[in-house]
């Protein structure tokens, strides 16, 4: 079952720089979120809070259970998947290797279906992850988070540095994600697979939450897009 997240006046540091500032954010059952924002902005530490890899305070609600101080393997139990920025694979295993490990029984997504959303990895099944491309890698990182069956998945910039054609069928796969139910936490620098997904857009700048609102809404919000999105 999903849960919604919710978070509220989140604080992160690295040693004694502060870098969340107060994110006040809510993500429902099923929901779509986009989180965009400039370099450095703090997107990706939000993600690492809510996984528990970060020193945080505030609150972080994952339906009823409060995962700020849980350990990061707890809350993935809870069914929170992370794809991270490094694309979290292991190089030295087969592709077939790698998604087995991920498997959990009983999830509503199999090997089988990482196989039909991903083709390509199932051609490539004996190769080691550390000789495919970088959108086969980003992939195969989706495709393993998925075994463990999640409910919510935090994904770090998965349109990163891949081909027109890659990206499109990683956004094709997320909105199959979103059909079945599983809510997403989509973080890019710009919008370019939210659009696709036409999410609700969450704006990051200098550690905080700048915008909350459509893609129609933040289009038409000419100084959020100067102050706080990367154009071009
Ligand atoms: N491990 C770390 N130790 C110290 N400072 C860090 C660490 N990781 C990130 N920071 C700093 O925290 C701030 C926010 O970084 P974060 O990685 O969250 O940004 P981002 O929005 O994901 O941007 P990008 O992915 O483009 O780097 C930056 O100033 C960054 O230098
Ligand atoms: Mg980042």
């Amino acid at each position: 079952m999903s849960a919604p997240l919710c978070i509220e006046d989140l604080r992160a540091w690295y040693g004694a720089a502060q870098v969340l500032h107060g994110v006040n954010l809510r993500i429902g059952e099923g929901e779509v979120v986009a989180l965009v924002g400039r370099n450095g902005s703090g997107r990706s530490t939000l993600a690492k809070a809510i996984m528990g890899l970060v020193r945080c305070a505030g609150d972080v609600r994952y339906g009823d259970v409060q995962l700020i101080g849980l350990r990061p393997h707890r809350i993935a139990r809870l069914g929170i998947g992370y794809v991270p920025e490094t694309r979290d694979v292991f190089p030295a295993l087969t592709v077939r290797e790698n998604l087995l490990l991920g498997e959990r029984k009983g999830t509503r997504f199999t090997l089988g279906d990482a196989y039909r959303l991903f083709p390509v990895l199932e051609e490539r099944m004996s190769v080691k992850a550390g000789a495919l491309s970088g959108g086969e890698q980003q992939m195969l990182s989706l495709a393993r988070t998925l075994t463990g069956d999640p409910s919510l998945v935090v994904i770090d910039e998965p349109g990163e540095g891949l081909a027109p054609q890659v990206l499109a069928q990683v956004a094709a796969c997320l909105a199959t994600l979103r059909e079945r139910g599983v809510a997403m936490l989509l973080i890019e620098e710009r919008l370019t697979i939210a659009s696709m997904l036409d999410a609700r857009v969450a704006v990051m700048g200098h550690g905080a939450i700048q915008f909350d609102g459509t893609i129609g809404a933040l289009a038409a919000s000419e100084h959020v897009m100067r102050d706080w999105v990367s154009i071009g």
